[in-house]
């Protein structure tokens, strides 16, 4: 009986103790954590978030594909939101619409995560949160044709810069689930040069105005690993495995570069 009693002291003490340790690692974690600011990336008072999905619907269409439109509004996040744990989340400030709803990432420092902005989060990771900053509106400089005004600039034209600069805001060391940019630098692929777009934003001929002309971009479609097509067309994967039992494995990228 009064080995019982203590058993059970103990089980309860011990379920006591592992909460208070909970509490008290979630609570430095909030406490510590900079708060971030939260501002609207555009600064183009003409140009809505809206009006680029619009002028630009070739693109939009193949952005509405990608898990960056849905970054905000697909299965988990629905999910939450059905629950009311996106308010707790909110609440408590945990940062996960910093990345999911950014404001602008092209006047971010170096290794540096984007803040959340506070309109149109449903659009999660859109037009402007790539391209727009708060001198305007980038990109690769091609064209000449756009009304309005374009700032040529290299992380748009230089893949291998998109990728360490650009993806990296995002795809990076934020919480282990998004290390890419870092496993993918200590791969062959990029010391040969075949970065994030060659992969992920394939060329494609099509517009990118209603009505423009058909010209040879990248895709906005941002296809990954819950894509068949491009689980079954990107690499070809084969295991040889030797006599002692050492396997290896062969990853041959197959995509057009
Ligand atoms: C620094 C940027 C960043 C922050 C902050 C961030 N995420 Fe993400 N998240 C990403 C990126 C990039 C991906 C895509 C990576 C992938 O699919 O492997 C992603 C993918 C996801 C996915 C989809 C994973 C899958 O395999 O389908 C979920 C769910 C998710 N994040 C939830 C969260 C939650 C919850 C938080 C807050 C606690 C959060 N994220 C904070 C960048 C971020
Ligand atoms: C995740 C970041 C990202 C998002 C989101 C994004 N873009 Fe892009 N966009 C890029 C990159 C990178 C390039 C440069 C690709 C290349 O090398 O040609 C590009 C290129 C372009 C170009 C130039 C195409 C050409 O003719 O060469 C246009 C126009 C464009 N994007 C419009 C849009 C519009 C409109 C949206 C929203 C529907 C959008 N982008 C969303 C990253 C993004
Ligand atoms: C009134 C229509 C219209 C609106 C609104 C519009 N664009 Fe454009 N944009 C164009 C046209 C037309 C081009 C040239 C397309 C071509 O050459 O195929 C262009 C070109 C571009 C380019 C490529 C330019 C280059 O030379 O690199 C980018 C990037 C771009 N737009 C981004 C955006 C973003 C981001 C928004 C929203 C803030 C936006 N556009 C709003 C019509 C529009
Ligand atoms: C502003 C933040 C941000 C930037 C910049 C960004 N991404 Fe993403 N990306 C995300 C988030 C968040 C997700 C995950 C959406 C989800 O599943 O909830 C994602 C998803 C993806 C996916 C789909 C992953 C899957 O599970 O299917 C690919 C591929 C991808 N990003 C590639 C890129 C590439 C390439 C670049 C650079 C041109 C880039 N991203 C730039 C935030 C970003
Ligand atoms: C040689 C082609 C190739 C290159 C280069 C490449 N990827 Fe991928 N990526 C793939 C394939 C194929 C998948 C799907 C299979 C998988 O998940 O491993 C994928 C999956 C993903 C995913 C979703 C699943 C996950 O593991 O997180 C994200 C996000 C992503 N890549 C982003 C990036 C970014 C960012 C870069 C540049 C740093 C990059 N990829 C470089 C081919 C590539």
């Amino acid at each position: 009986m009064k080995m019982t009693l203590k058993a059970v002291t103990l089980f309860i003490g011990t379920i006591l103790l592992f909460l208070l340790g909970v509490t008290i690692y979630f609570t430095v974690g909030v406490v510590r954590r900079d708060v971030p600011e939260i501002k609207d990336a555009t600064v183009l008072a003409s140009l809505s978030r809206e009006s680029c999905i619009e002028c630009h619907e070739p693109i939009a269409r193949e952005w509405r594909e990608s898990f960056h439109f849905r970054s905000v509004t697909g299965p988990f996040w629905n999910r939450i939101r059905t629950k009311g744990f996106d308010r707790i989340f909110q609440g408590l400030r945990i940062p996960c619409m910093n990345c999911h709803a950014p404001a602008n990432v092209l006047d971010l420092p170096q290794g540096t995560h984007p803040v959340e902005r506070n309109s149109a989060r449903e659009l999660g990771v859109d037009c402007v949160s790539c391209h727009v900053s708060s001198k305007g509106i980038h990109g690769p400089g091609r064209s000449g044709q756009a009304p309005h005004e374009v700032i040529p600039d290299k992380r748009f034209f230089d893949p291998a810069l998109a990728s360490t600069s650009l993806c990296r805001s995002c795809h990076d060391e934020a919480l282990d689930h998004a290390k890419t940019v870092t496993a993918w630098a200590e791969t062959q692929f990029a010391e040969d040069g075949v970065t994030c777009l060659h992969c992920h934003m394939p060329e494609v001929k099509a517009r990118s105005v209603v009505d423009g002309p058909m010209r040879v971009r990248r895709s906005h479609r941002f296809f990954g690993d819950k894509d068949a097509e491009m689980l079954g067309k990107a690499v070809s994967v084969s295991i040889d495995v030797s006599e002692d039992r050492q396997a290896v494995v062969n990853i041959t990228n197959r995509t057009p570069v």
